[in-house]
């Protein structure tokens, strides 16, 4: 199926309301590509949504954040990203149950690496959550701007029930410190393998009523990194620690239990079985020994010039293509959050 000029709808991943997501294949550049679409349903305000989130990808780079190729208008508006292998991050915890506090350290140090950058810019997220968030081979992306927005009052509700901030529930002013929430309820979620504030919101939001404290969920979730976690979900905006405070905290939370990352430390890409694919497709051909050690090559390679900011001591990038090349792809089935 034709999304758009260029771009083949492979596989349908979700569709939320009126904007469906595909796996896609782009024939200009010979890969696979994510593409997210108006369906016919579609209203103008749709078409305007997709487009700013087009548009603010588009202006944004950064190794925690996902790539837009770009952004088409005519026949319909179609969002063009590079597409992240991997697992979302609500796929890795549903796999584990919840993750270790090392990796929660590294995560969360990384997710402020890209929270930092992009209030820089202006602009908040306002939907961090783990299925916004893809890892792959020692790095976590934030993906899901479609919320994302300047400061200001917001719509009550607007956002993920389990994750919003008080101030979001409300539709009260949004800030900074609105994302440092969703940041810690998605740290929350990974230590504990359980969402702070369960429900979809329909009978009013638990974050208006109760304070959630991680070590009431998970009590084996080391202190330091609790205590941080919860400051996160101060109801009071003003008790958060800011992103920098908070990088530095996580940091020092980290160096108590030791800094690794595991979540999806193996090769990505088009290796079959893992997202997104489930098998490699006619068009991309077998996937043989000799192409995946060339991918795998090349994958090195890249990971060695690029150095991620957030990603701390050790490498865990180096490791994980020595995993992957040391015991081949120990593929977890696909996600779709
Ligand atoms: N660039 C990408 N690479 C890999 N997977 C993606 C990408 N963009 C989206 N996805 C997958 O599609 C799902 C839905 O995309 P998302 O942008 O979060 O839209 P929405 O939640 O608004 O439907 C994600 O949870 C993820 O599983
Ligand atoms: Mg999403």
């Amino acid at each position: 199926m034709e999304l758009a000029p260029g771009y083949r709808g492979l596989r349908l991943l979700r569709r939320n309301g009126r904007i469906a997501v595909y796996d896609a294949w782009s024939e200009a550049r010979g890969c696979r590509c994510v593409v997210k679409v108006v369906d016919l349903r579609g209203d103008a305000h749709d078409r305007q949504e997709l487009a700013r989130e087009g548009r603010l990808l588009l202006s944004l780079t950064h190794p925690h954040i996902v790539r837009a190729y770009e952004l088409l208008r005519r026949p319909r508006t179609a969002l063009v990203l590079e597409t992240l292998p991997g697992e979302t991050l609500g796929h890795a915890i549903r796999a584990r149950g919840r993750l270790d506090a090392r990796d929660v350290a590294q995560l969360g140090v990384q997710l402020c690496s890209a929270l930092q950058y992009l209030h820089g810019q202006g602009v908040l997220h306002l939907d961090l959550k783990p299925s916004n968030i893809v890892c792959c081979a020692g790095l976590a992306r934030l993906i899901d701007l479609g919320l994302a927005r300047r400061p200001g009052r917001g719509c009550a509700g607007i956002g993920s029930a389990p994750y919003l901030a008080p101030e979001q529930a409300r539709g009260a002013w949004l800030s900074a410190a609105t994302d440092v929430f969703g940041l810690g309820a998605t740290l929350y979620h990974a230590a504990s393998g359980r969402a702070p504030f369960p429900g979809d919101g329909r009978r009013g939001y638990q974050q208006l009523r109760m304070r959630a404290r991680v070590n009431d969920a998970a009590p084996s979730v080391p202190v330091l990194l609790a205590e941080v976690i919860d400051r996160c979900l101060d109801p009071d905006r003003a008790g958060r620690p800011g992103i920098a405070e908070l990088c530095a905290l996580l940091r020092s939370a980290g160096d108590e239990v030791g800094w690794r990352w595991s979540v999806s430390a193996s090769a990505p890409a088009e290796i079959p079985g893992r997202w997104p694919t489930t098998r490699t497709t006619s068009r991309c051909g077998p996937v043989t020994p000799a192409l995946r050690s060339r991918r795998l090559e090349r994958l090195q390679r890249g990971i060695q010039n690029a150095e991620p900011i957030g990603q701390l001591s050790g490498s865990p990038n180096q490791e994980a293509i020595t995993t992957a090349q040391g015991r081949g792809p120990t593929a977890a089935p696909s996600p779709r959050t």
